[in-house]
């Protein structure tokens, strides 16, 4: 793990959840502990990069020599990153909600009293964050994350190339005991030449440490 392995780059890191308002006291979310994208954040100092954090609302200490900017939705996370460009490097750990109402109630919905009536929220697209920073002419190097519940490396690839992605990490969050809430993960890695390399089951800041030297390999590998 070498010192000075990104010294003089800046990262730009997202992560957690994003929270997108139904009514002043309802959101809709996603589960993500932030804790994968924290632990890239603190490996990308270590190794000497700015970075900053992008994050949804999450309970975790922030790490050493980072920047961190907490953000709730997915367009104050957008305009977060955009405000942070120009960046060498992108990861976007966040779990971003696809989805958001078409408009926040300025108050409190109420049940329909005296009536079992349901309730239909009609829901927007939210912006793609990593694939809107990677269309951009100053683009950096982007490292996504897929987190899927079944054909793993198919869907990733997938995302990879719609999204125009340098390396995906894909991790499957139907295994309990990595992903969402765990403190280790195992991940796969991959590449527009679809090439994969394996990180096996170990703690997530073991995880973060390996996968940013590796990120760094790539990076330094385009940009000789
Ligand atoms: O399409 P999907 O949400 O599965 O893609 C996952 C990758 O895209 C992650 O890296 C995630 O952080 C990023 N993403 C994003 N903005 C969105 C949705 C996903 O940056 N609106």
């Amino acid at each position: 793990f070498q010192t000075g392995l990104l010294s003089g780059r800046h990262i730009l890191i997202t992560a957690g959840p994003t929270q997108e308002a139904i009514d002043p006291v309802r959101y809709i979310s996603n589960h993500s502990s932030g804790k994968m994208g924290f632990a890239l954040a603190e490996a990308a100092a270590e190794v000497g990069a700015r970075v900053t954090l992008v994050c949804g609302p999450v309970h975790l200490p922030t790490p050493d020599r980072v920047t961190r900017v907490d953000v709730l939705s997915a367009c104050d996370m957008l305009a977060a990153c955009e405000a942070a460009m120009p960046c060498d490097l992108l990861i976007a750990a966040a779990a971003v909600a696809d989805y958001r109402p078409e408009a926040i109630a300025p108050h409190k919905l109420k049940k329909n009293p005296g009536t079992e009536d349901g309730l239909v929220l009609q829901l927007v697209r939210n912006p793609d964050i990593l694939a809107t920073l990677s269309a951009r002419p100053d683009r950096p190097f982007c490292v996504g994350f897929a987190a899927e519940t079944q054909n793993l490396i198919a869907y990733a690839t997938r995302k990879l190339l719609d999204k125009n992605l340098d390396l995906i990490v894909a991790n499957d969050v139907a295994d309990p005991s990595i992903g969402f809430n765990s403190e280790d993960n195992s991940v796969t890695v991959i590449d527009p030449q679809q090439h994969s390399t394996r990180f096996s089951q170990a703690s997530k800041g073991l995880i973060a440490r390996q996968l940013i030297a590796f990120i760094a390999a790539r990076y330094h590998h385009l940009h000789i």
